[in-house]
């Protein structure tokens, strides 16, 4: 048989059976609800992503909701699935739908393509979840079934390989249902064909997988381009206010964490020995009697960036005229501030460390 066609069949057989995984906003066919999922999944893992999906639609029951959301209730429920711009996009394309399609989701792939946020993947997944459209997926899922199943040693990030993948998973497309195809291939390659562990002893692809033949499953896929980390060093200050709150100041510049809010800070390129920190001190207008606590580093992993952070107490008031447009917050209002991960994880650890 046809190797493209003894996957397709094999393949559906395996998802007949398999043991389904609850999707809640596949019920329905919503193109809203799926749209937002899929956002919410991207880089997350199913299991982390589903709660913030159901305090997502709780907030936000149709897209009309989440148009009209102020920007921090947003920016709050999305605080520690990082990538932020995602939901600014998110709301920028709610926004869209109710201005330019009356409310209406898009029904076509274009249409749902020139939404912001939404690249070929999604457009895909919305197209055939909600709409029975013909479009194959490619994910992280799609690429690593495909690249061992065909032995293809194309990198996933060559413009070659992208070519490849996405004609491949076109071609096998099951035309009388893309949405249980789409979700067969993310299915299969999740709980079956895994990164580390895939369980090639009862697969149903097995005679045929051209990594088998040759032990190369951990090998597949391929990537090219070994991506670079840049490290960045944040010296946070926390500053007491008089009435026991702490100055925090909104993360403006197009960067990382950009709405949320974080400790007044300086920035530096690589890091300072705690004899060379009053070079920080004078930023501020500091003596070194000023100072009283210091934090060991506390890091943060993102996709391309390594942050490494370190907190200063200082003792000494803060000098007005450097407040800025810093804000003057009790920590009981801390729940409506988005805060990036890092340090939300501080404050709770010193918290811990305090009772
Ligand atoms: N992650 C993103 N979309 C998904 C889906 N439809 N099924 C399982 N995991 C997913």
């Amino acid at each position: 048989m046809d190797i493209d066609l003894y996957f397709s069949e094999k393949l559906r057989e395996w998802f007949e059976q398999r043991e389904g995984r609850y999707l809640p906003w596949k019920e329905g066919q919503d193109p809203y609800k799926i749209w937002l999922a899929e956002i919410i999944m991207q880089q997350t893992r199913l299991e982390q992503g589903l709660p913030y999906y159901e305090r997502f639609i709780a907030a936000y029951p149709t897209v009309k909701e989440l148009a009209e959301s102020e920007e921090q209730k947003l920016m709050k429920l999305w605080q520690g699935l990082g990538y932020y711009a995602r939901a600014r996009n998110l709301q920028a394309s709610a926004i869209r739908v109710i201005e330019d399609y009356g409310g209406t989701f898009p029904d076509n792939y274009d249409d749902i393509l020139s939404l912001k946020g939404v690249g070929e993947y999604t457009a895909a997944a919305i197209a055939s979840f909600a709409y029975d459209l013909p479009y194959a997926v490619v994910d992280g899922n799609v690429y690593r079934v495909l690249s061992r199943y065909f032995g293809q040693e194309l990198p996933i990030d060559s413009s070659a390989g992208k070519k490849w993948f996405k004609a491949k998973a076109q071609a096998l497309l099951w035309e009388d249902d893309p949405a249980n195809y789409n979700q067969a291939m993310m299915d299969f390659g999740a709980l079956h064909c895994r990164p580390k562990n895939p369980s090639c002893g009862d697969c149903p692809l097995a005679e045929n997988c051209g990594a088998k033949a040759k032990n190369r499953q951990l090998e597949l896929p391929k990537k090219g381009k070994k991506i670079q980390i840049r490290k960045r060093y944040f010296y946070y200050f926390v500053w007491r206010g008089a009435n026991g709150g702490y100055y925090l100041r909104k993360r403006q510049e197009k960067d990382i964490w950009q709405g949320l809010y974080e400790f007044p800070m300086i920035e530096l390129d690589k890091s300072l020995k705690t004899s060379e920190l009053k070079s920080l001190w004078a930023h501020w207008e500091l003596e070194e009697q000023d100072w009283a606590l210091l934090s060991g580093q506390e890091q943060q992993q993102l996709s391309h960036q390594k942050i490494i952070a370190r907190f200063l107490w200082p003792k000494a008031p803060l000098n007005q005229a450097l407040a800025e447009d810093w804000e003057l917050v009790e920590v009981q209002d801390w729940a409506d501030y988005p805060l990036p991960r890092l340090i939300a994880q501080y404050w709770e650890q010193k918290q811990l460390a305090f009772f």
